[in-house]
């Protein structure tokens, strides 16, 4: 029979039980006691369904009654010091020196500096963190009054720029004497003439201590294109170029100490005796935050040194780790642990689980150390296993204050190495595990600092005791694709972040934790079905542009 009119082409709410639709809430609260979904507790519930990882569940949206710029993110890390953004880069030789650490502080998060390298390197990369001041260039390239011409036009070719100071003994910290531009060496021919000839001495200068607004303010009134900054005896300190002040982006959300003008700093160490030297280098330099870096956190060794640390270093905060399981977790909080690292096996780039059969899926370690650590008030850190902004959601939804990242960050600008095209014809970094037989070696890939490779062997002593005769791989090496620079990738999981916990309905990652405690914020697990169903499916071919 043809339904053209009438009732019956009526949805069926016109008959349904209640006419009176705004019954609809308290009908919902009088007769619907628990919410839809499952809570975190059911969720996570191994005896009924295995140990979870973040692919196998979703979070379900709550209400929306502010938006997603108002979602602020900021949180612990370890029980002394917050950051604005809930994002770490690991320790890895192929994603943390000192470029990866001062950008990831800048647009929030946090870097540590890995310690596949000797122990000089590595405080000197501290110190460039700690030094850092946005828009000074604090390593440029200085010249001698002894460099030719000819020299000059080859470090402008090398380099791609031309404005070189010069100073009395060629190196930064020794008395400015002069600047060469391009200009200066362009159309001069005879290049065996030493750059005295043609330098400027007319110098424009700023004091060291010279704000950013102000330096730029002296390099706009001289029109010059670059500004040294100079100490008391004019020794030249850093330099500040015109090209860059367009560059020089304002960082609202960088992580600094209250009361500090420079940046956070954390580093990786190990737990042998000859780390508590390279600790003392790194705290000279200006340390804030140390990670003790295992495999397997829960030692003597990570607790003698914790308590060590404590006691010689009260100003410096230990993150201790890694961990799955809350006994583990108990030792390390007991001896002091001011933050905790979570993951055995989830890193992307990790052979752990397969190899030594122990770990734990991401999402179940999470929760479990994550919520009993929140008992003391230890902040903990949900590190590896980390593909896109729904994991580092999930993560914090687990219980986490933060997510580490290593994978997703090696492609970018910052991270060590250069980029260099695949077989397939596209451009990407290598990344490596620390547990690799090549960083246990330390063969370099194509890495930046690590200049003294006998000095220290971090994915060794991270993976390995000095007496292991054979190498036993628990980590791969391999490459992964270009990103571009952190500059754009972290704003974007920032906004990316805000925009989830906006359809969660929770304004921070306080509230989100407290959602899950009490229930309030609720899961549904995901069958293979739904996690298909969940991708992009049916179409002939997409491209997968994530941010613009
Ligand atoms: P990703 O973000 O999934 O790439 O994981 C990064 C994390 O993997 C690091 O922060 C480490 O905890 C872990 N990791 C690094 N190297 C290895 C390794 O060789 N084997 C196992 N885990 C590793």
């Amino acid at each position: 029979m043809p339904i053209s009119n009438g009732d019956a082409c009526k949805f069926p709410s016109t008959k349904g039980e209640f006419q009176d639709y705004t019954k609809a809430l308290v009908i919902l609260e009088k007769e619907y006691p628990t919410r839809d979904g499952l809570d975190v507790d059911m969720l996570l519930d191994s005896d009924k369904h295995g140990a979870l990882t973040y692919n196998d569940f979703l979070i379900l949206p709550g209400y929306i009654g502010f938006p997603a710029s108002d979602v602020n993110l900021e949180t612990p890390v370890t029980k002394r010091i917050s950051l604005n953004a809930p994002l770490l880069s690991s320790p890895m030789d192929t994603v943390t020196e000192h470029n990866m650490a001062i950008h990831m502080a800048l647009l929030g998060g946090l870097g540590v500096i890995h310690h596949n390298c000797s122990a000089d390197d590595q405080a000197e990369m501290v110190r460039k963190v700690k030094r850092y001041e946005n828009g000074f260039i604090l390593d440029p390239v200085v010249i001698s009054p002894a460099t030719t011409v000819a020299e000059a036009k080859e470090l402008k070719a090398k380099w791609g720029f031309g404005g070189f100071p010069v100073t009395e003994n060629g190196t930064l910290r020794s008395k400015l004497v002069g600047i060469v531009t391009t200009r200066d060496i362009q159309f001069h021919t005879s290049d065996d003439d030493t750059v005295t000839v043609v330098m400027s001495t007319d110098l424009v200068t700023a004091p060291a201590g010279t704000t950013l607004a102000e330096a730029n303010q002296v390099l706009r009134d001289s029109k010059k294109g670059k500004l040294p900054i100079v100490d008391e005896d004019g020794n030249l300190v850093s330099l500040l170029s015109r090209s860059d002040l367009r560059k020089n982006l304002h960082y609202p959300l960088a992580s600094k100490l209250p009361h500090s003008k420079q940046l956070i700093c954390a580093a990786a160490i190990g737990t042998r005796p000859d780390d508590r030297d390279r600790l003392q280098k790194l705290v000279d330099a200006g340390l804030d935050i140390v990670v003790l870096d295992s495999s397997q956190g829960s030692s003597i060794y990570q607790i003698e040194m914790i308590k060590y640390i404590k006691q010689t270093y009260p100003q410096i905060d230990v993150i201790a780790g890694n961990v799955v399981t809350r006994d583990q977790a108990a030792s390390l909080i007991a001896a002091g642990a001011d933050g905790l690292r979570i993951g055995m096996g989830s890193g992307s780039a990790c052979i752990t689980q397969e190899v030594m059969a122990v770990g734990r899926p991401q999402a179940a370690a999470v929760h479990s150390v994550a919520t009993f650590a929140a008992r003391f008030g230890v902040p903990c850190i949900a590190d590896g296993g980390i593909q896109n902004v729904g994991h580092i959601v999930k993560g914090l939804a687990t219980g986490a204050t933060t997510v580490m990242m290593g994978g997703l960050l090696a492609g970018t600008t910052e991270s060590p190495g250069d980029y260099f095209v695949s077989n397939t014809g596209q451009l990407v970094k290598s990344y490596r595990g620390m547990g690799s037989i090549d960083a246990m070696e330390d063969k370099k890939a194509s890495k930046g600092n690590s200049k003294d490779s006998k000095a220290s062997n971090a994915g060794a002593a991270r993976y390995f005791s000095e007496k292991d005769r054979v190498l036993v791989a628990q980590g791969v090496s391999g490459s992964v694709l270009d990103r571009g620079s952190v500059t754009k990738f972290v704003p974007y999981l920032i906004a990316g972040i805000q925009h989830s916990l906006q359809d969660i309905g929770v304004r921070n990652i306080r509230e989100l934790h407290e959602g899950v405690s009490n229930k309030t914020v609720r899961f549904e697990m995901r069958s293979g079905s739904a996690q298909a169903e969940g991708n992009v499916h049916g179409l002939h071919s997409f491209e997968k542009k994530l941010y613009s």
